[in-house]
């Protein structure tokens, strides 16, 4: 049976990250540009990776809507559309994104060599339209002063949480992810007495302990961004970064959330910026402010490796070829398991991007 390995979504939350989001330009060879990146990705991250062995470097690759069709065509992977805006008690405005590259790494150098050399292989095939350098800050808080990250589901939670399984047999192993820039106005938050704060995010500030139940406003943002579905909670995996830029008084959250289905992360914005019910809305965008807004597919990193990087366009129902195989970049597809089942603990350590 063939094996589908994903990319390495549950990679370990790192000390450093690059966000790079891209739109295709419209040239003749931009196509073709994207799709041998596609190809030599794991060999990139390989690469640079074990010039430092305990650098933990990983590079995610998602693709947008739009870009799909026009670098894949048919079949598209079944939730993937562009990134709703929505207009509720605040704003979370779509923009404009193509590729995503979601670098991470103990180091700071290992991600910049990573995007520098993914831009020198792109060229003039893309436009970068937002880069955002990630740190983690102190006990891995959010420039709001609280820790982020505490309730990421872990281990095969965090596997279940983020790649598809049998709901999209073609698409298995592959995940979608939604990114947002969010700028905090600091001084008003500050303004903030903490035992409020505490409130709005629903747990303790200095001891990161959560909130009693009783204790937490329906408004928290820990009870929003709960969701359940009969009676199961709908996970998200969340790898946040702060970033900043003291000279300019910008001090952010980039938000970058993975998960099997979009619905489910699309249901905690529209908790938090509608509000629910209506008007109950997340008391955190009071004082951030989102910039952006983009959802990508994220396929299995096989899929990308088998990426057919000649001229012709890969269809991935292509007919075999008279040797009876699939040709090069459908062959992940036409032979997936389609009982739902997805070998991927054992087969991570073999993707090296741990
Ligand atoms: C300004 C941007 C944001 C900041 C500063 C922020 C911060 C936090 C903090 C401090 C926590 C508590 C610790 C933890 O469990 O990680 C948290 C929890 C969480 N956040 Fe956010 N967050 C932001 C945006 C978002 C967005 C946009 C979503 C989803 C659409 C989201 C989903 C969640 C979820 C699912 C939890 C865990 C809830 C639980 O199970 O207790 N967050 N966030």
């Amino acid at each position: 049976m063939p094996s589908i390995i994903p990319q390495a979504v549950d990679a370990r939350l790192t000390r450093a990250a690059i966000f790079l989001v891209a739109t295709l330009n419209d040239r003749a060879d931009s196509k073709a540009a994207i799709r041998s990146l596609c190809a030599d990705l794991s060999a990139l991250v390989r690469g640079i990776g074990f010039r430092t062995l305990d650098g933990g470097l990983s590079c995610i690759m998602g693709i947008g809507a739009d870009a799909w069709d026009r670098l894949f065509g048919q079949p598209t992977p079944k939730e993937l559309h562009p990134f709703r805006e929505i207009r509720g008690v605040h704003h979370a405005p779509a923009t404009p994104g193509d590729l995503l590259f979601h670098i991470r790494a103990g180091r700071m150098d290992l991600c910049f060599e990573m995007a520098t050399q993914i831009i020198a292989r792109l060229g003039d095939a893309v436009s970068v339209t937002d880069e955002v350098h990630g740190f983690k800050y102190f006990d891995n808080r959010d420039l709001l002063g609280f820790v982020d990250g505490t309730e990421n589901p872990v281990a095969q939670a965090a596997i279940d949480a983020t790649l598809i399984g049998e709901e999209d047999p073609a698409f298995a192993g592959g995940s979608y992810v939604i990114v947002q820039k969010y700028l905090h106005d600091l001084a008003k938050w500050n303004a903030i007495p903490v035992e409020q704060q505490e409130k709005i995010i629903g747990r303790k500030k200095l001891s990161d302990i959560e909130l009693d139940d009783a204790a937490k406003p329906s408004f928290a943002h820990n009870v929003l961004t709960t969701i359940e579905e009969g009676g199961q909670q709908l996970e998200i995996l969340r790898d946040n970064m702060p970033f900043g830029d003291v000279g300019k008084g910008e001090f952010g959250t980039y938000f970058i959330g993975y998960s099997r289905s979009p619905s489910r992360i699309e249901r905690m914005l529209k908790n938090m910026f509608v509000g629910e019910p209506p008007g109950n809305y997340d008391r955190l965008l009071d004082i951030s402010h989102a910039v952006t807004g983009s959802l990508f597919f994220v396929p299995a990193a096989t899929f990308l490796d088998d990426v057919a990087t000649a001229a012709t366009p890969a269809s991935i129902t292509a007919p075999e070829t008279a040797t009876g195989e699939a040709p090069p970049g459908t062959q992940t597809q036409s032979k997936l398991p389609c009982d739902g089942s997805l070998p991927i603990g054992s087969l991570k350590d073999e993707a090296g991007h741990e």
